[in-house]
Formats: C-alpha cells, sequence, structure tokens
C-alpha cells in the first residue's frame, strides 16, 4: 500500500490543529494513497470526528507500555482507539532518545496497540555515527528483531515500517533516494526473511527525514519506497497535500 503520513509531534493547538484537520479534509477527496495524520493525544477525538466521513486516517504518536491502571498520565491503546484513531506511531527516534523506549517497551507498546485494533506505523533508522561507521544495517535489523519480528504473520498486516535516519530528522539533509533505496530494499529482505516474500511485497515501507514537497516525487520513484512519513512539512496544508500529490 503506498501511503503519506504526517507525524505533527508537539505541534499545534488543538484549534490549529482543527483549522489544519479542516483545510486537508477539504482537500483530500480521492487521494491516490492512503493518507494518514498524527496528532497529539488531546487532539485525536476531535480530529478524528472531524474527519470520520473522509479518506484521512487519524494516528496516535505514542500510546502506553501497560494495559490500564495506575500510570498517572499515560494514555492506553485502547482509549487511542476509542477516539476513533485507527493508527498509533510507535519507535520513533525522538522517543527512543529522550524517552528512554527500549526494544522491550516498544515490543509491549506494538502488542498492546495491536491488541487494540490499532495499526502500527513502526520506526527504524541509525544516527549519524552509526551511518558514519556503515552500521545502519545492523541497526535496523537489531530495532526489528528486538520489537517487531515476534510477531506472527497476522499481526504482521497491520505493522506499517517507517525507516527514518535519525541524521535526517528535521536537519534538512535527506538521505538520497539511493542510500534510502538501498536501504529500504534491505530492510523488505529481512522481512521476506522472517515472513516470507509475499508478506514483505505487500508491506508498506515509508521513508522519512526531511521529506518535503520538493524531494518526494524523487525519493517515491525508487521501488522500495511505498510513502513517507512526513515531520515539519506535515504542518503546512500546501506542502502537506503536494507530497500526497507526488505519491
Ligand atoms: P522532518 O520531516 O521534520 O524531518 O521529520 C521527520 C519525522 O521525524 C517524521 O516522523
Amino acid at each position: 500500500m503506498k501511503m503519506v503520513a504526517g507525524n505533527w509531534k508537539m505541534n499545534k493547538t488543538l484549534q490549529e490543529g482543527v483549522a489544519l484537520a479542516t483545510e486537508l479534509k477539504e482537500a483530500v477527496k480521492n487521494p491516490n494513497c492512503a493518507v494518514v495524520i498524527g496528532t497529539p493525544f488531546i487532539h485525536l477525538a476531535t480530529v478524528a470526528e472531524l474527519l470520520k466521513d473522509s479518506p484521512i486516517a487519524v494516528a496516535a504518536e505514542n500510546c502506553a507500555d501497560k494495559e490500564k491502571g495506575a500510570y498517572t498520565g499515560e494514555v492506553s491503546a485502547a482509549m487511542v482507539r476509542s477516539t476513533g484513531a485507527e493508527y498509533c506511531i510507535l519507535g520513533h527516534s525522538e522517543r527512543r532518545a529522550y524517552y528512554h523506549e527500549d526494544y522491550a517497551i516498544l515490543r509491549e507498546k506494538t502488542q498492546l496497540a495491536l491488541a487494540n485494533g490499532l495499526k502500527v506505523i513502526f520506526c527504524i533508522g541509525e544516527v549519524k555515527e552509526e551511518r558514519e561507521a556503515g552500521k545502519q544495517n545492523e541497526v535496523v535489523k537489531a530495532q526489528l528483531e528486538g520489537s517487531v519480528f515476534n510477531l506472527t504473520a497476522e499481526e504482521w498486516k497491520n505493522v506499517v515500517l517507517a525507516y527514518e535516519p535519525v541524521w535526517a530528522i528535521g536537519t534538512g539533509l535527506t538521505a538520497t533516494p539511493e542510500q534510502a533505496q538501498e536501504i529500504h530494499a534491505y530492510i523488505r529482505g529481512l522481512v521476506a526473511q522472517r515472513y516470507g516474500q509475499e508478506v514483505a511485497d505487500a508491506t508498506t515501507i515509508l521513508y522519512g527525514g526531511s521529506c518535503n514537497e520538493k524531494n518526494a516525487a524523487e525519493l517515491f520513484a525508487c521501488p522500495d519506497i511505498d510513502g513517507g512519513l512526513i515531520g515539519g512539512a506535515a504542518l503546512v496544508a500546501e506542502k502537506f497535500l503536494a507530497i500526497i500529490a507526488a505519491r
């Protein structure tokens, strides 16, 4: 499946988010790919209601690693699903780096998200030093083995992967189409080894990291890049719409 997904991160008040979602809803009627927007938890119910008759699906940017109970401030996968959100972004490098989410925590979160009827956009990717040392393949392999390759083939159907090299996120430094294609093909090969070629061919693998309205078409032309996970450019309707049009 081809897909363009936005990740708003910690941006936009509720009113600003509603204004952006309204603009997108009016413009996206019959997209040639799946379109998803990831919003802060607090916007989910309102934005999901607003988009309920639209082809645009809504994603949370995180969920708790516990089912329910005395975990002050946390938001469970069941709560996310109850807002009408269909997806949950997990494993983002900002969550790994700033909130210490390790392989085991991400394994729990993924299980809970899937068990509660959410689809997961699972992010992987290396930091700059790892790329410079030529270790990017090892890194993404360990991230997949550590958190998602325990899933059954049935569960895997609800997983989308997003390769996001950390050195390209918010830096304006995009991976070249060649760099991105090379590692996307490697990732698809790992999925094929684990779940078989047919499943690997059906797996959606997004690219993220300074993907914008100018470079999207070139990236999306690569055979193993099924779409994008967009940060900064997803905050401006005309840029996000141009990226959707490029897919
Ligand atoms: P930017 O598009 O702002 O680089 O962010 C990418 C990202 O982290 C999406 O999850």
